[in-house]
């Protein structure tokens, strides 16, 4: 397992729409996904995306292992490996949290994103994923698919005055997970 390198915004390789994955449980495949974890972990990272370490395939990767302090109401979310995703909104009604991306180090915003959700998809081997998801759990879904169409979450920002720098949003708060 190797550390790789998180691309950072304004990086055109985070612009790209992902390319499909059509072959499961390959060499190359599990590699690429315990560099991802090992990458995800090594930031303190919630998610993270292929296209953040420059691999240009839908496939995505999130999970938290434990309650996180801005969110000490959402339950722990699963380990996850998730690939060719589909989301399906399953209401209208959005939630505003913040939301922060290892490839926009230091900084945040609030973001609106659907409070309920379907997903599915495939994991490494192949497995069908087919899971409702709402809350933090709905929204870290929503991120990390969203970078497999080339979006970073500044471009989903509506109120810019709640876009700022970490330290001085919650300069009395630990530095939060981001995804
Ligand atoms: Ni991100």
């Amino acid at each position: 397992m190797t550390v790789r390198e998180i691309l950072k915004m304004g990086d055109a390789r985070l612009l790209r729409q992902a390319k499909a994955i059509e072959h499961f449980n390959t060499p190359e495949l599990l590699q690429g996904v315990a560099d991802m974890k090992e990458t995800m972990l090594a930031a303190s990272g919630a998610g993270l995306a292929a296209p953040q370490i420059a691999w240009d395939v839908q496939l995505v990767i999130f999970g938290t292992g434990q309650v996180i302090s801005r969110y000490p109401d959402a339950a722990p979310v699963p380990f996850t490996v998730l690939i060719n995703p589909v989301i399906t909104p399953l209401s209208s009604e959005e939630q505003n949290d913040w939301e922060g991306c290892l490839s926009v180090p230091g900084l945040r915003a609030v973001v609106p994103r659907w409070q309920h959700i379907r997903y599915t998809g495939f994991d490494q081997f192949g497995n069908e994923i087919d899971r409702t998801a709402e809350g933090f759990h709905a929204k870290v879904v929503q991120h990390e698919c969203d970078h497999l169409n080339g979006i970073l979450y500044p471009q989903r920002v509506r109120d810019f005055a709640k876009f700022g720098f970490n330290s001085v949003l919650f300069p009395e708060l630990a530095p939060e997970k981001s995804a």
